[in-house]
């Protein structure tokens, strides 16, 4: 099987990459390598004979045609992923997000390609106060981060239904682990925590999300593209619901620091209070979440302590204007 995988550098698409190799998949990796596609971060599988990268813009729909030959599958992670960032200025979420994903359709559909599984996110229901969503509950985004993913989802759901094209979606809860970017919450607070700076808690901090990490989300993607029904979309949560305050907590007792770094800011615009899943369709199909929360934390904790050369370069580099300017004025 060979797959066209895109934002292969990035963090979910690396480890998604590295799982596609060790099935015996061959792997195009197409990448922008944008501020968060990180080539480091596929370094170990970089001379393997089944890799191959090509760095390329998903919305170049020429350079998009030319690496979708001869593939079975497209699994589509490259996208702008951060809510921050889509506040401060949403016009490369709707570049990337919505157009690039409507190239690759495109693409997918002029070449043949057999399957397209579209990486999304349970940010695209919108928030729930109560219960789980199902696949079937209507999408209701907050975000200018989530509305251009609801905008991809749309846009795959159109091409299956107008023109056959075999995809699915996956709807993906937080995801945690090694080599994510270090502008989400657990990177950032782990990162910030071992240096002794302060934890930048959003409003009461009583915001509540749905833990997986980053294997057994990739795990879920594997399994809908390879068993899923096309046209369908598969919830992929952890289950593992926590408040941020209590993750904070976490992340302080596993870093030796205490309560004194904590430090309320401004809350973030249109912040959803809740996340969750219900993930009885993907499970049916046989998947299910291997590692437990407290173990997968411990782990990734961890991996920053030990990796100290992965994320300084970042931190100190064009991410200190970002910082500024997310953080200075809260
Ligand atoms: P990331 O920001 O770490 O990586 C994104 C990757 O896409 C980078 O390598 C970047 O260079 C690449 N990219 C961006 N724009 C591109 C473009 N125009 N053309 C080609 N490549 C481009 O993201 P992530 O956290 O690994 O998320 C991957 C996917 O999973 C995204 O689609 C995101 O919406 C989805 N998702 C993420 C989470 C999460 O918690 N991180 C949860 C659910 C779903
Ligand atoms: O739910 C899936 C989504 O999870 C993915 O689609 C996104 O790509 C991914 O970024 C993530 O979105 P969130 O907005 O939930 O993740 P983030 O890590 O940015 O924030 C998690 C929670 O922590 C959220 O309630 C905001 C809060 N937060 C975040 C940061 C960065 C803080 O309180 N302080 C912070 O500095």
């Amino acid at each position: 099987m060979k797959l066209l995988v895109t934002g292969g550098c990035g963090f979910i698409g690396s480890a998604f990459v590295r799982l596609a190799l060790s099935r015996g998949a061959e792997v195009v990796n197409l990448d922008k390598l944008t501020y968060a596609g990180n080539p480091e971060n596929v370094a170990d599988v970089a001379d393997d004979e089944g890799y191959r990268f090509v760095h390329a813009d998903i919305a170049d729909a020429e350079a998009v045609a030319a690496a979708v030959k001869g593939v079975d599958a497209i699994v589509n992670f490259a996208a702008e992923s951060h809510v921050d960032r889509s506040i401060l200025d949403p016009t490369e979420f709707i570049n990337t997000d919505v157009v690039g994903t409507a190239v690759l359709l495109e693409a997918a559909r002029t070449a043949g390609v057999g399957r397209f599984v579209q990486v999304s996110t349970d940010e695209v229901y919108g928030s729930i106060p109560h219960g789980a969503f199902r696949e079937t509950d209507p999408i209701s985004p907050s975000s200018p981060y989530s509305a251009s993913k609801a905008g991809g989802d749309l846009q795959v759901l159109a091409w299956h239904r107008t023109f056959g094209l075999d995809a699915v979606i996956t709807r993906g809860s937080n995801t945690f682990g090694p080599r994510q970017y270090p502008e989400k919450l657990i990177p950032l607070f782990v990162t910030n925590a071992l240096d002794g700076l302060q934890l930048p808690v959003y409003g009461d901090g009583m915001q509540v999300r749905d833990w997986i990490y980053v294997d057994d989300h990739c795990e879920g993607i594997w399994t809908a593209m390879t068993l899923g029904e096309a046209g369908e979309v598969y919830n992929v949560g952890g289950g593992h619901e926590e408040p941020n305050m209590e993750i904070t907590r976490r992340i302080l007792a596993l870093t030796g620091r205490d309560e004194s770094l904590i430090r309320h800011v401004a809350d973030r615009l249109g912040h959803d209070r809740r996340y969750a899943l219900d993930t009885t369709r993907l499970r049916s199909l046989g998947w299910e979440p291997q590692r437990s929360f407290d173990e997968a934390i411990a782990a990734t904790v961890e991996w920053y302590r030990d990796r100290r050369a992965w994320w300084e370069p970042i931190k100190s580099g064009e991410y200190r204007r970002y910082y500024e300017e997310q953080y200075g004025a809260r």
